[in-house]
Parts: structure tokens; sequence; C-alpha cells
């Protein structure tokens, strides 16, 4: 075994079976672009999904097998790869995907993020990623560009929203605990109980973050919110004032520019104005609604969103770049700086330059920021404006659709989303009744089940003062007024087939 061990000879000539030769590699990636080519085409054409089962999925992909021993051909790897998933996807680049918020992915970000993975650039240190590191300072001060905010603040790509609030979260606490939390944490002296401050709207990040940085879901102080479910300015005041003469040290308000249900903005110029009478961080999460600041005549709400110390917001969400790409802005560099760096003696990094490393959680980072430099180079800050603005102009248009057809109650439309529910004809004197609610609820929910399992669109649900709707959230530059036009007689169509059967169970409201 010694001997064999000392014996070099193969490895003059090493020849590892993961490398391939130029030729094979430019054989394989022109029929995989070809095929990439030839998908993005058929798109519209193509259900928005199959529908399968995790049975027939796991079958299909022969999940029984144990790891492979050897090795296998890449060309047919790949093109099995290929066709697996563009036969048994949900493809959220379809003209008629409108759920959650995820948007098309930018056919230039698809070749950036090819491009990125090739240079493998780790962006956590400068000198292991001089350009790409440059690239990122760049995109980042155009994002704060794009938003208003300012180009000098610091800030760092990260995998999405939640990650860019967890940034804001962590700049907010090192800066204003007025203990050094990040040596002492929270229990030891002389911490005292950290408070947050968000609307019950807030986007599940926020139990994460409270949860996982140990200020604890219970110190998440919630305000009320007024009739249109936005933030009650009065009521954060109150809690805050309550907190401090009680000795608790509130640290942080959480604003939101586009909230994931109803994409709703909260008062962000009035909650700047308490943040700066008791010198608290101002936080926007603005991970879906932050880059409609770019459009034209959008909201003076939204616009505050330049006076927050941080902000998160999401490429990945209405710059459509392919996922992952979010972003935390924080005004002061400085302060985030300090809120991540450490120094330890394998890292020799020049301090003058930047290293990613210190403004984020990650160490080893990856090369996100290309694509999101590629997009907005390709279509610009009135692209932008268009893109955004043209998704919002679609779900008022949805919304007037939807409110005169008789077949449907339209709740709400901001930004791009817009809610509503089916309700039969017969039902209609009945909307408000209990009976009628809970019917109402099943019968959409089990309309949204069977509209995803058929491929047709895909839209996901919001659930407001109890009641169950539909919604759909246009951030996808495929999408047409024809696509619009189309869904309420597509989803009547379902709603009649569902009511049927419902009917006949809920005899009590039939
Ligand atoms: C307002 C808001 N914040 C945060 C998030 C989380 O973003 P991500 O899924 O990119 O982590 C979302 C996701 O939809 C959101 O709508």
């Amino acid at each position: 075994m010694d001997k064999m061990m000392k014996n070099h000879d193969d490895l003059k000539h090493r020849r590892a079976s993961i490398e391939m030769t130029p030729d094979q590699f430019r054989a394989l990636g022109h029929s995989l672009i070809d095929r990439l080519a030839d998908f993005l085409g058929d798109l519209p054409t193509l259900p928005v999904t199959r529908g399968k089962s995790p049975g027939e999925l796991r079958s299909l992909l022969h999940a029984e097998r144990s790891l492979p021993e050897n090795g296998a051909d890449p060309n047919a790897l790949l093109s099995a790869a290929s066709e697996l998933l563009i036969e048994n996807s949900l493809f959220n680049g379809h003209p008629r995907f409108w759920g959650y918020i995820t948007s098309s992915p930018a056919p230039l970000g698809v070749l950036g993020d090819l491009l990125a993975s090739a240079i493998n650039a780790n962006v956590g240190g400068w000198k292991l990623s001089p350009m790409a590191t440059e690239l990122e300072t760049q995109t980042v001060k155009w994002i704060a560009e794009l938003l208003g905010y300012p180009s000098d603040c610091g800030g760092v790509i990260v995998s999405g929203g939640n990650m860019a609030n967890f940034v804001g979260v962590l700049a907010a606490r090192a800066a204003k605990a007025d203990w050094d939390v990040r040596a002492v944490g929270l229990n030891g002296k002389p911490a005292r109980q950290l408070r947050m401050y968000a609307s019950g709207e807030t986007h599940t990040w926020i139990h994460k973050a409270a949860d996982l940085f140990g200020i604890g879901t219970d110190a998440i102080r919630w305000v009320a919110t007024d009739k249109e479910h936005r933030m009650d300015v009065a009521d954060l005041r109150r809690q805050i004032e309550e907190d401090k003469s009680r000795g608790d040290c509130p640290f942080l308000v959480v604003g939101t520019g586009g909230s994931v249900s109803t994409g709703l903005i909260d008062p962000l110029p009035e909650i700047a104005a308490v943040c700066r009478e008791h010198d608290l961080w101002f936080h926007v999460d603005g991970a879906y609604g932050g880059f409609a600041a770019a459009v034209p005549g959008i909201s003076e709400d939204l616009l505050a969103l330049s006076q927050a110390d941080s902000v998160a917001v999401d490429p990945h969400k209405w710059l459509y770049s392919p996922l992952e790409a979010g972003c935390a802005l924080v005004r002061d560099a400085e302060v985030m700086r300090n809120a991540f760096s450490y120094h330890p003696p394998y890292y020799h990094f020049a301090e003058e330059t930047t290293n990613y490393v210190d403004y984020s959680l990650q160490n080893s980072r990856g090369f996100k920021a290309l694509k999101v430099w590629l997009t907005i180079q390709q279509v610009g800050r009135s692209g932008y404006a268009k893109m955004i603005g043209d998704d919002i102009r679609l779900a008022e248009a949805l919304y007037d659709r939807l409110d005169e057809h008789p077949d449907f109650e339209a709740f709400t439309q901001s930004l791009s989303i817009t809610t509503f529910r089916y309700v039969p004809a017969y039902l209609r004197e009945r909307v408000g009744s209990p009976n009628a609610e809970e019917y109402l609820n099943d019968l959409n929910k089990e309309i949204l089940v069977r509209l995803e399992l058929g491929g047709e669109v895909f839209m996901s649900n919001a659930v407001i003062d109890d009641r169950f709707l539909l919604r759909t959230c246009i951030v996808n530059f495929r999408t047409s007024l024809e696509d619009i036009e189309a869904l309420p007689d597509i989803v009547a169509r379902y709603g009649r087939e569902v009511d049927a059967e419902l009917r006949k169970e809920h005899r009590k409201v039939s």
C-alpha cells in the first residue's frame, strides 16, 4: 500500500474523469443551448405545469437507484436532465404564471449564470474575485440608483429577500443595541430586551430573523393596522413609548414596500419620522415592491424607502433575474461592515479593497451579481420602468375585468397583485353570511387546487379578513393583455365544475 502511494507516475499527465476537452465542452454546450432556445420559444404553448405527483416524478427519476459507482457519458446525462426538467417542471417563465412572487427569468441572465459559473469567482475576498467584486459593487450602486437610495450606501447581493432582510436586522442590532451585542450577546450584562416592530402583514422572514438571531419571536411587537391593513403609526408610537418606559431596548421598525399577500405599502414617510424621533433603525422590506420606485408616478409612500437605514430588494422578483438574487442595502457602509466583519489570521485580505465577507453572512460567495449587472444594462432604467409599469397596468386591467364579471368578486389591487374570488350567482345575495362564507372558502380553495393541476394558468392565494381569495401577482414580462383577458373565463369554468360537485356536499347553502 505504501509503495503504491509513493508511485506517482499516473499523476504526471493527470486526466481526471470530471474534466472535458474544450471540444467536448463546446459540443455539449451548443446542444444544450439549442435545446434551451427551443424550450424558450415553445414556452407559451406548454402547460404552466404538468401537475404530476411526487410518486410519478420519483419513478421517472428512478429514485430508488443507489449511488452510481462509476461514471457515465456527460452528453447522455445532460440531455436526459434537460428532458426530465423540461417535461416535468413548473415554468415561472410561462406567460400565464402568476403565482407567489416569482418572475420570469431574463434570458440574458440565464446566460450570465453560465458565464458566472465558468469563471467561478469566489466573491468573498477581492483578491479571489477582482473583477467580480468590482462588478458586484457597481451592481449594488445601480440598484441603489434605481430605487432613489443614496448610491454611496453599503450593499451586497444575497440569495433572496429573506437573506436581504436578515442583513438589515443584523446591521440594526449591531448599530442600535446600546451595548456590544456582537460580543456580549443578548443575555449577558448589560443586555436589555430588544424589541422590533412590524405589522402582521410582514412576510414571515421576520419570524425566522427573530428566532435565528436570538431575539425571539415573542420580542416582536405586532403593530395594529388600519382598514387597508397598513401599519397604524399611532399604535407604533404608543408601543415604542411603552417599551421604553419599561426599560426595554426598542431597536428596529420594519415597514413593508409591497406586502406579500396584497402588495400594500405601509405609510413609510410616517414610519421614518417615528424612527427619527425615537432613534430607531428604519428597515424597509422592498423585496417585492421596491423596484416599483423606478416607475414614474408611483406612490410617495413607496418612494420614502429612500429614507430607510436599510432596504431589502429582490432582483429575482422585479428585475426578472433568474433565481437566486436578493440585495441588501445599508445607508452607512461602515455601519454595515461593523455588523459582520472579523479578521482571522488565515485571510490575508487587503483592507483597502472591498472584501464582501466583511459585509455579509456568507464566507465563500458565488457570483450572483453578473446576471443582474447584465440585464440592468440590457434594458436600462427606462426598460425596467416600462416593464414594471406594464405589469402593474396588467394587474389593474385584470381587476377591472373581474370587477365587471358576474361570477367574481374583485377584492384588492395594489402594485401588480390582484385578489378576487369566484362567487356563483345564486350565492351573491348571501355573501357575508357565515354559511356562505364557509362555502366560498371551500369552493375557492378547491378551485385553486384544480387550477394548479390543470396547467392553464398558475396563481396562488391570499387570506383577507378570513376570506380565502385567489391571487395573481404579475412579475412577468411575458404576460400580455390577451393572457389576462383569458383568465376570468378559465377560472369561471373551474368554478362551475367545482361548485356543482361541492353543492352536493353543502346542501345547507344550496
Ligand atoms: C415582501 C417579501 N419579503 C420577503 C420575501 C422573501 O423573499 P425570498 O423568497 O426571495 O427569500 C418575500 C417573498 O415573496 C416577500 O414578498
